[in-house]
């Protein structure tokens, strides 16, 4: 089965942007300058974009938001960066890792055929000395994620030279989805410096992976958020807040400028002192359990949806969505709701979608080399032709930086997983942080933008009163 069945959707203004040409694994592509380079392999059919590095497995994109590790290549001589959080650039030379000679036909994909019962390296060859001492020369060859980077002097010089800049305000906001703006914007209008924290390539959160909201809903918060006065730093990741004994305000975010803001260039790191912090970094696209379902053309459901809402890219002809039937509640609900709205947008771009449960699946079927998704084969020996698997998943909730603060979390499958623990106010375990949107609990974009303008109100008391935290 072909895979470039991925197309631009009948909605897309390609007059608008700006084409570029890049070199993907050898082979000239064109993206747009708004796209990543992930995105933008997708729709030229290259789903496969390096290689697991064990059983060199074939990987590629599932999130398509920075956190799945599927989509790690090597951009210009720097290695493991994600190519859904890389925009198209002219002249880019893009490579795949951990393969050879290419991704799509890597000798080492062997590795999983030969050893389809599992391979422990630990035991490999252990019988004869000379046979392990050249199991051990093979293993440690092959061992790591990609080589590493080319780097000029300028680089490195740069890369030394790490400038921090320290920035102090009232409120830090990890996190610009549809919680943290909503908040920035409440917190913001009430006088209050915010400093909003966002790694993503674009301001918006999950309403760029939901068609209901899509690019003009993230617009619009970013906009209103910066009107109010709120300063909105994309592509800047909060690495983690650390404790700073004697410190008046007990500890610092520190995060890394991935793009230029004014001053501030790629390698600025950012030390970020306030009053309040507030936590609002929404959850992660999950997959589930299900064989093959690390095959390049299994996306999430909200993968898919980004594509079409922030890229105007249709994932494929023949879609098959996946649902776990198990979960229950309000959060599995809106889960469900997005994928149905995801479904309908792609019927309407001509696609078939059908939709089966969890629990009737037995594997995902792929071409020879197990590089195209080409069926889904179900229990009872049923198989669906497909180009496409859309993962329906609770996303997990992002919590490692609040508990990095030390805020509590609670385990809840019906919520998607490690929740921060809040009270009606958005209050954590820890004085002075807040967490809100789907970090505490999947909500959705509506009901968490709604949950940030009621958790920023609280924020706004809380430093108004000069009341300290009970929680
Ligand atoms: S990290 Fe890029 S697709 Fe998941």
């Amino acid at each position: 089965m072909n895979s470039a069945v991925a197309r631009r959707t009948t909605k897309s203004n390609e007059s608008s942007t700006r084409t570029v040409a890049f070199s993907l694994g050898g082979d000239a592509l064109q993206g747009d300058s708004t796209d990543s380079y992930a995105a933008a392999a997708w729709l030229a059919g290259q789903k496969v974009l390096s290689r697991s590095l064990k059983y060199h497995r074939p990987r590629g994109a599932f999130c398509l938001e920075g956190h799945c590790s599927g989509c790690l290549v090597r951009i210009d001589g720097v290695p493991n960066l994600r190519a859904c959080q890389a925009s198209c650039r002219d002249s880019a030379l893009v490579e795949s890792q951990n393969a050879f000679p290419s991704a799509g036909f890597d000798v080492l994909g062997a590795v999983d055929k030969v050893y389809r019962r599992g391979m422990d390296h630990h035991t490999l060859m252990t019988s004869a000395t000379v046979l392990n001492k050249v199991a051990n020369r093979v293993v440690r060859a092959l061992s790591g994620l990609g080589k590493l980077p080319t780097m000029t002097q300028a680089v490195l010089d740069n890369e030394i030279a790490q400038p921090v800049v320290a920035v102090e305000v009232d409120v830090v906001v990890i996190g610009a989805g549809p919680s943290g703006l909503a908040a920035a914007t409440t917190i913001a209008s009430a006088g209050h410096s915010v400093l909003v924290l966002d790694e993503q390539l674009e301001l918006g959160g999950s309403y760029l992976a939901d068609v209901r909201f899509g690019r003009a809903a993230a617009a619009s918060a970013v906009a209103t958020a910066q009107a109010a006065g709120a300063t909105l730093l994309a592509q800047t990741t909060a690495i983690g807040y650390f404790a700073e004994p004697g410190n008046v305000r007990q500890g610092v975010v520190i995060a890394a400028a991935g793009a230029s803001h004014g001053k501030w260039n790629e390698a600025t790191l950012v030390r970020v002192q306030a009053r309040r912090w507030l936590w609002a970094t929404g959850g992660y696209a999950a997959n589930l359990p299900f064989a093959n379902n690390d095959r390049p053309g299994v996306l999430a459901a909200r993968a898919v949806g980004r594509l079409l809402a922030a890229h105007d890219i249709v994932a494929g002809d023949n879609i098959v969505m996946i649902v776990d039937g198990e979960r229950g509640g309000v959060p599995a609900s809106e889960v469900r709701r997005h994928a149905t709205a995801v479904a309908d947008a792609l019927s309407d771009e001509g696609c078939v979608v059908r939709t089966v449960s969890l629990a009737d699946v037995a594997t995902v079927a792929t071409s020879l080399f197990g590089n195209d998704v080409t069926a889904i084969e179900l229990s009872t020996g049923e198989r669906i032709e497909c180009d496409t698997v859309a993962v329906v998943a609770l996303p997990s909730p992002a919590s490692e930086g609040a508990r990095m603060q030390g805020c509590d979390v609670t385990l809840d499958p019906d919520v998607g997983g490690y929740a921060v623990t809040v009270d009606a106010h958005g209050r954590t375990s820890v004085r002075g942080a807040y967490a809100t949107g789907d970090v505490t609990g999947y909500l959705g974009p509506a009901a968490a933008a709604e949950h940030g303008q009621h958790i920023g109100a609280a924020i706004v008391a809380d430093l108004t009163a000069g009341a300290q935290h009970v929680g």
